[in-house]
């Protein structure tokens, strides 16, 4: 007699009920998650054409055109958990709650899909402050939860047996992450490393610059985007490159990055960052694909191009909405050299993002703003 819970799992490890599509192809079922390289928005809730946003179009056209790491950077607000950039004051993307419910609507229809949720916690709030949100939205039911704190490199599921156990969000905390008290929000830096980040030169070295544990065995997240800093006061202010977005969103600046890893540890990105994923169309897609050794994906990705560059400049204030914006003629006359590259100041029309700055008391320091 078969005890009736053998008999179950043995169903449940059956071919019958094993998924036989990985993230769109067959051949990755069996592959390791720390042995893929996933594409991701950074800053994925920060959607719009103000000097904080990072991407031209939303959560659930992110996963849909096939990026698969989602970046969040989470700030504790009296009606709950937001998602802003660098402070609410300045760009306020709406409740964590209803932007993983949106991520749980793209879930639960794509369920043979392994994504990644890696969460800023800019407010160090203690792990148990994040449970509500995941729960109410229905993603919790959708979250991998490891055997312990720390992930030894080898010993990360394959995709397939994340998609057989429904568990297809994994997801990452860069601090304050506790594996006593909410174990599926793993410690970021105990499993993998970054490279380094307010890139304003394309050398894309990939070598670690946050991480706590030995980078040759951990996961790997480049951030693959370029800004361009400003000096508000003494205060640098990093903002994307939007003139360069294409070619740093292009195969070849990719692949020095990834050949940069290669030539460091090995192997290749496991999580691979972009500022407006979609400038490019197709390409990081394609070449990730490469990456993974599967053919291209056969969605096509439509180019948008970020709003707010050349000529956008909604002028000088009547506005209060943070429509801040950089003009070509401002930018070109800030010049090269200095310690940040193209530094300069800020231009005038950015008087909103100053007054934001200001009143978040950040002039006159040597504060870096992660824009
Ligand atoms: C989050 O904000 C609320 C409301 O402002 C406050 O009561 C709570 O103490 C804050 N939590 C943390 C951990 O700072
Ligand atoms: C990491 O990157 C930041 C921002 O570019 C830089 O200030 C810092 O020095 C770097 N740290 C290391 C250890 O490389
Ligand atoms: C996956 O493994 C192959 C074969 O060892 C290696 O070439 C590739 O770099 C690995 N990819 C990642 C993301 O680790
Ligand atoms: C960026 O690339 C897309 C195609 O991938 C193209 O449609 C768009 O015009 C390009 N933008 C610029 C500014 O070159
Ligand atoms: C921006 O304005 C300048 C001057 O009016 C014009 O020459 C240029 O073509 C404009 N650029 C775009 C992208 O519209
Ligand atoms: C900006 O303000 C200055 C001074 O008030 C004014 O001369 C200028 O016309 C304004 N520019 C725009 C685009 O509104």
């Amino acid at each position: 007699m078969i005890p009736l819970f053998l008999l179950a799992a043995s169903l449940l490890s059956s071919s019958a009920l094993a998924a036989t599509t990985c993230n769109g192809d067959d051949s990755l079922c069996d592959r390791s998650y720390s042995n893929m390289t996933f594409l991701g928005a950074h800053d994925s809730y920060a959607v719009g054409t103000s000097l904080a946003d990072d991407q031209s179009s939303g959560v659930t056209d992110q996963l849909n055109d096939g990026i698969r790491t989602l970046q969040i950077q989470a700030h504790n607000m009296s009606d709950g958990i937001h998602l802003c950039h660098s402070a609410c004051s300045l760009l306020d993307g709406g409740l964590m709650e209803s932007y993983l419910a949106e991520v749980n609507t793209w879930v639960s229809a794509n369920p043979n899909e392994v994504i990644t949720i890696v969460i800023v916690n800019s407010d160090s709030l203690p792990p148990t402050a994040y449970e509500s949100a995941f729960q109410s939205s229905g993603l919790q039911s959708h979250v991998y939860s490891p055997p312990s704190a720390a992930i030894a490199f080898n010993a990360w599921p394959t995709l397939g047996s994340l998609i057989d156990a429904g568990t297809t969000v994994v997801v990452f905390m860069n601090y304050d992450a506790d594996f006593n008290q909410v174990p599926w929000i793993i410690d970021e830096f105990s499993n993998m490393f970054e490279d380094s980040y307010n890139d304003v030169d394309t050398t894309w070295s990939c070598a670690a610059n946050r991480s706590g544990s030995n980078p040759a065995s951990s996961l790997m997240m480049v951030n693959h985007f370029l800004d361009v800093v400003y000096d508000l006061a003494g205060t640098a202010i990093y903002i994307p490159d939007k003139d360069a977005i294409n070619t740093t969103n292009s195969e070849s600046s990719l692949e020095i990055h990834v050949d940069n890893c290669m030539t460091l540890w090995g192997r290749h990105p496991n999580h691979i960052l972009l500022d407006f994923y979609n400038s490019n169309g197709n390409a990081p897609f394609d070449y990730v694909a490469q990456l993974n050794g599967v053919p291209a994906p056969t969605t096509n990705v439509q180019a948008v191009a970020p709003g707010g560059g050349e000529n956008s400049s909604s002028g000088n204030g009547t506005d209060s909405s943070n429509q801040a914006q950089i003009s070509s003629s401002s930018r070109s006359s800030t010049g090269s050299g200095g310690a940040y590259g193209r530094a300069g100041m800020l231009p005038t029309e950015s008087w909103t993002l100053t007054v934001s700055l200001i009143g978040m008391g950040l002039g006159g320091g040597v504060v870096s703003l992660w824009l």
